[in-house]
Order: C-alpha cells, then sequence, then structure tokens
C-alpha cells in the first residue's frame, strides 16, 4: 500500500502499470467524493456532450472508464450500449454499481483490448490521456476495436499533448486512418475548483475511424 492519500498529484506522478493498478484501487471507494465533487471535475460531462452532439451512437466504449462518470452521463444523454474497459477492477467494480454499462472489461490499454476487432460503433475517454497515464500509441488499440465511420470523442490534457507527440500521432494517422479531426480547448474543472491545476484544461479530439 502506499503511504499517502490517492490525489490528483500523486496520480499525474505514476509511471507503470502497476503503479496506476495500485493507486486506482485505493482511490475507487471514494474518487467520486475527493475528487470529482470536491475538484468540480467538469471532463467527463464535456466529453460525452461532444460525442453526443457528433451524432456518437452505442455500442460505444468508455475507456480508462474509472468509477464511470463520463459513461453516466452518455447514458442519461440516451446512449448506449456502453462497455467499460480500464486497468484497475477496484474502479470498474465501482462503474458496474452504477448500473448503467453492459459489460467491463479489464485491459491495459498498452497491451490491447481483449474484444474482437470492429465491435463499437462509438469510443469515449475522459480524464485518462493526462499526465503520467496514457500516450498517443495506445490509439492503436482503439482504432482496432472500432468499426469503420466510428465517432471517436477523447479529452486529452493540454499539455500532455504537447509533452508527448500527440500532433504528430494524430497528423500520420490522418494519412488514411481517421478523418474529420477536430480539437477544441476546454476546461477540466469548474468554477468550483480550488487546487492548484483549477485552470488546466483539455482537448476535446474529435475523429472518424475511416
Ligand atoms: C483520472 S481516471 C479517469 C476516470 C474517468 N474516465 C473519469 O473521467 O473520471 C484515469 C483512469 O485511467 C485508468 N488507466 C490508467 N492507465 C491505464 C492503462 N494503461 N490502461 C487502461 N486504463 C488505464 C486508471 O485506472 C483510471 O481509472
Amino acid at each position: 500500500m502506499s503511504q499517502k492519500t490517492p490525489d490528483l498529484h500523486s496520480a499525474y506522478a505514476l509511471d507503470s502499470p502497476e503503479d496506476h493498478k495500485q493507486l486506482y484501487a485505493e482511490w475507487a471507494g471514494d474518487y467520486d467524493e475527493t475528487f470529482a465533487a470536491r475538484e468540480d471535475y467538469q471532463l467527463h460531462i464535456q466529453t460525452a456532450r461532444a460525442f453526443v452532439a457528433a451524432g456518437g451512437q452505442g455500442p460505444v466504449l468508455d475507456v480508462g472508464a474509472g468509477t464511470g462518470l463520463c459513461g453516466a452521463v452518455l447514458a442519461g444523454l440516451g446512449v448506449g450500449p456502453i462497455d467499460a474497459t480500464d486497468i484497475s477492477a477496484e474502479m470498474l467494480d465501482q462503474a458496474m454499481r452504477k448500473d448503467i454499462y453492459r459489460d467491463a472489461i479489464v485491459a491495459d490499454l498498452n497491451q490491447g483490448i481483449p474484444v474482437p476487432q470492429g465491435s463499437y460503433s462509438g469510443i469515449v475517454s475522459s480524464g485518462t490521456f493526462t499526465h503520467g497515464h496514457l500516450g498517443p500509441e495506445a490509439l492503436t488499440a482503439l482504432l482496432r476495436v472500432a468499426r469503420p465511420g466510428a465517432q471517436f470523442a477523447l479529452s486529452i490534457n493540454a499539455q500532455h499533448y504537447e509533452k508527448l507527440g500527440f500532433a504528430d500521432a494524430l497528423h500520420k494517422l490522418a494519412q488514411g486512418q481517421i478523418q474529420n479531426l477536430t480539437l477544441s480547448e476546454v476546461r477540466i474543472y469548474g468554477d468550483l475548483a480550488a487546487g492548484p491545476n483549477r485552470d488546466d484544461t483539455a482537448l476535446i479530439t474529435m475523429f472518424e475511424r475511416t
């Protein structure tokens, strides 16, 4: 067990898949209260709304679904069915308690997702492409499970986007694997946030698989 209470600072400093499993196992039970509510987290709402506004439809995969915050917004907007995938079984246990997901798939995105190719018409992700978490190499696994025409709505922390070379990776994918790429910058937290990251932004990255 780690010595510290999990928080955004410790999450941003994660390094290995084992670190993720440990931190999120400890955080799962009160993530919604100690992180999302306290920090006035908004990114899951922005991501789900962008997906629906673009005409996104199920079946959807919620990537790095965590406790299911993004899926809950999607379900409220009438989207389904939704599957959740995450490296943390404990986070997925919390997600399944929300009673909105069809299935929960424990997987390390860097190793691939154990479902047949072309399983989904939509792929969403909020808060998972961020410091200490997933880089652009994980996009390969997402494209494999998306069917042709599938709508993507991925939030990518704006600083992480620059640092990890997402622009280059997306530019290469736009040579034939994705189309209609758009980016819009949004605040991750709302006006009630007080922590040092209160003004951080993310890029809602929208595209379709060709
Ligand atoms: C900050 S949480 C975001 C959860 C949720 N989407 C939200 O918006 O609240 C990041 C999630 O990414 C998951 N994650 C981190 N690395 C991963 C990996 N390699 N494969 C799959 N999931 C991963 C973590 O377990 C965690 O649940």
